[in-house]
């Protein structure tokens, strides 16, 4: 069921994007050859905490293995959910860093992958192509028109240029909870609700240099290219109002 939220609900969520973009912006630069994931992980548990949010993402999923940390950090073949570890940061890795904040009850959900030191032009190339995928979506996302619309705006552009459009993991609904429906799928498939004012979602393209299959590491978390290949994730909470449509999170 998708609970459309309210304006004043639409506040809340906007002020816990903010925190989590705020957060962001001091992250990145910190992402350089040297640190370890787990640094990463400490310093955004800090930052939510004396910023008085809670981190989203720790302590969620099944009770036998809950996800341990405050952010994923997924590097180069792992496309998403990255668990930190003591594993240093390299020039030449595709970092992808995903993280949620919940703040008063409102939950915000945004994705970014920093390209560490120097990166190959190819891995420069999908990060970028990533990214403009998130902005056609968000482009797509309109009040009256076909959720599915986003779908074909992500998966289009990245098959311009043969790389891998991942089906296995969507974007959905957010606010309320860190997953709500609708699901929202890179590339087309299943329900195809009309969007409407009041939908709060998460877009976020991850996009395979190779192809789109998917298998999940041993810790039950990571998931990873089956093919090796590296991969890129962008994602924004955005709110669909009558009339146009806000990206919640700031563009980083
Ligand atoms: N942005 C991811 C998602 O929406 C984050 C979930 S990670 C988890 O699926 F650990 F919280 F599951
Ligand atoms: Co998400």
């Amino acid at each position: 069921m998708i609970h459309l939220k309210n304006e004043k609900q639409i506040n809340g969520i906007r002020t816990s994007c903010k925190m989590l973009s705020a957060m962001y912006r001091e992250l990145i630069p910190l992402v350089k050859p040297g640190i370890t994931t787990l640094e990463l992980d400490k310093w955004v548990r800090q930052w939510i905490q004396k910023a008085g949010g809670k981190p989203a993402f720790l302590g969620y999923g099944p009770k036998r293995n809950p996800y341990p940390a405050a952010i994923c950090i997924s590097i180069n073949d792992e496309v998403i959910h990255g668990i930190p570890s003591k594993r240093k940061i390299i020039s030449g890795d595709l970092v992808s860093l995903d993280c949620g904040i919940e703040l008063d009850g409102f939950i915000s959900d945004q994705a970014v992958t920093v390209e560490a030191g120097t990166v190959s032009e190819p891995l420069h190339h999908l990060n970028t192509v990533t990214k403009e995928c998130l902005y056609h979506g968000i482009e797509a996302a309109k009040a009256g028109e076909r959720l599915l619309k986003i779908s074909h705006a992500v998966y289009n552009h990245a098959s311009q240029y043969g790389y891998g459009v991942v089906y296995d993991y969507s974007g959905h609904g957010v606010g309320f909870a860190l997953h709500e429906d609708p699901s929202v799928p890179n590339a087309p498939h299943g329900a195809n609700p009309r969007i409407s004012a009041g939908l709060v979602i998460a877009i976020e393209p991850m996009i395979n240099m190779g192809k789109a299959e998917i298998f999940h590491a041993k810790d039950g978390w990571t998931v990873m290219t089956a093919d090796g290949k590296p991969s890129a994730h962008w994602e924004h909470t955005i709110a669909i109002f009558a009339d146009h449509t806000e990206i919640l999170s700031d563009r980083l």
